[in-house]
């Protein structure tokens, strides 16, 4: 089996999801259930014996500890995060603690754990760490796309620290030999994303017949890539990929926040046309995020080439099936906006042991 961190959030659960429909091998899935932490995304698996879920943090230690002695897990796949850059504007202390803090426990418990293996289950083990483009920094026009070697370069606390955590990741691999591997993948987009990030975010105030905030000229630039290829590439790497190495993982997708914005409206004018008017309509300028990076740009010639790895979907295949799949989830939508997913769940879990 494996251990997957962070599988009731955007990315893990549709990881969890994804690997469940194309595999028997067990998940154990360890989710400390912030705001971003949604059973919802997993209702599915609610009476599936594969799944075992466990509400946690990755700072645990003696949690942590505990599911490593237990499940005897052949790969840890770490999702759990804060993920959004603005909160980690607002309030940046939960991100030193999960990111970094979180994942130091996580190396240490993997590499005890490990440690503790002989033969074939020792040298297969395998810790894969999911990070981001962000902390390579911003890119100017005609610049060449992030590479693997592309210095860190972090500019907010977001992607501060996510470097934190893939510098601790690479050094136990130098120093204790751990049998790590880091991706570094762009922008996701696809079901079940907290509608804090772009694209959720406009769909859902779209729906709602709410203002579409563009910060600043809406020209900055990020690659976007639909979350089930993150997944898979993530099932290449944990396959495939070589210990200590990181590969990049993007869609060769780079557009401008505000096309972003109006191929959302343009898909919702077709698919849920409003009596009056456009939603394009909607779409409002805001004061910039501050420290804004202007671009990112992925180059994933390493993954494509080393593993054989390839998206599934264009943009436009992806952005279709996202817009879709929120127009029929209403009750899922509406749950989040609402709030009433935490309130179920305080309700689910109130007087369990
Ligand atoms: P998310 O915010 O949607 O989900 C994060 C999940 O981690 C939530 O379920 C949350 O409850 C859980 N979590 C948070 N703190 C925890 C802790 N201390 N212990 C256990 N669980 C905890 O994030 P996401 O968008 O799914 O991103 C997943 C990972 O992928 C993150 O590491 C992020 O940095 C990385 N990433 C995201 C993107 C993107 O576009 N969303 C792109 C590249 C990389
Ligand atoms: O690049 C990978 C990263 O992508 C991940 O590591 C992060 O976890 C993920 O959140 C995402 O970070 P961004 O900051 O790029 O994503 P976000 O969806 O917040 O914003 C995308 C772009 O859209 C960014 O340039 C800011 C802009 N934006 C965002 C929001 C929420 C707006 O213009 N208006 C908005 O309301």
């Amino acid at each position: 089996m494996i251990l997957v961190t962070g599988g009731a959030g955007f990315i893990g659960a549709n990881f969890v999801l994804d690997w469940l429909n194309q595999s028997d091998e067990a998940i154990i899935n360890l989710d400390l259930l912030t705001y971003a932490g949604n059973l919802e995304n997993i209702a599915g698996l609610a009476a599936d014996a594969r799944h075992t879920f466990v509400r946690g943090d990755i700072g645990d230690s003696a949690l942590v500890t505990e599911l490593f002695a237990r499940f005897q897990p052949r790969a840890i796949i770490n999702f759990a995060a804060e993920s959004h850059v603005d909160r980690s504007i607002h309030s940046p202390e939960d991100f030193i603690q999960t990111n970094i803090v979180g994942t130091f426990r996580l190396l240490e418990a993997g590499r005890a754990y490990w440690n503790g293996l002989n033969g074939k289950a020792k040298q297969n083990f395998r810790f894969i760490h999911v990070s981001t483009d962000e902390v390579y920094g911003s890119l100017g026009k005609g610049e060449p796309a992030f590479d693997e070697t592309h210095c860190y370069e972090p500019n907010s606390p977001y992607s501060a620290s996510k470097a934190a955590s893939d510098h601790l990741v690479r050094a136990y691999h130098h120093t204790y030999g751990l049998p790590v591997i880091t991706t570094n993948c762009s922008n996701n987009y696809g079901p079940y994303q907290f509608p804090e990030k772009l694209v959720a975010l406009m769909i859902v105030n779209a729906l709602a017949g709410k203002p579409l905030p563009v910060y600043g000229d809406g020209q900055q630039i990020r690659d976007w890539l639909y979350v089930k290829d993150h997944c898979s590439a993530v099932r290449r790497v944990l396959e495939a990929g070589v210990p200590g190495e990181t590969y990049n993982v993007g869609g060769r997708n780079e557009k401008p926040n505000i096309d972003i914005v109006h191929t959302v409206c343009t898909l919702l004018d077709a698919l849920r046309p409003l009596i009056i008017g456009s939603y394009h309509a909607l779409i409002t300028f805001v004061t910039d995020r501050p420290g804004h990076d202007r671009r990112y740009a992925i180059d994933a010639s390493k993954i494509e080439r080393d593993l054989g790895w390839k998206p599934a979907e264009t943009f436009e295949t992806g952005i279709h099936k996202t817009v879709q799949w929120y127009l029929d989830n209403p009750a899922w939508v509406s749950n989040v906006q609402s709030g009433a997913y935490r309130t179920w769940l305080e309700k689910n879990y109130e007087g369990r042991s």
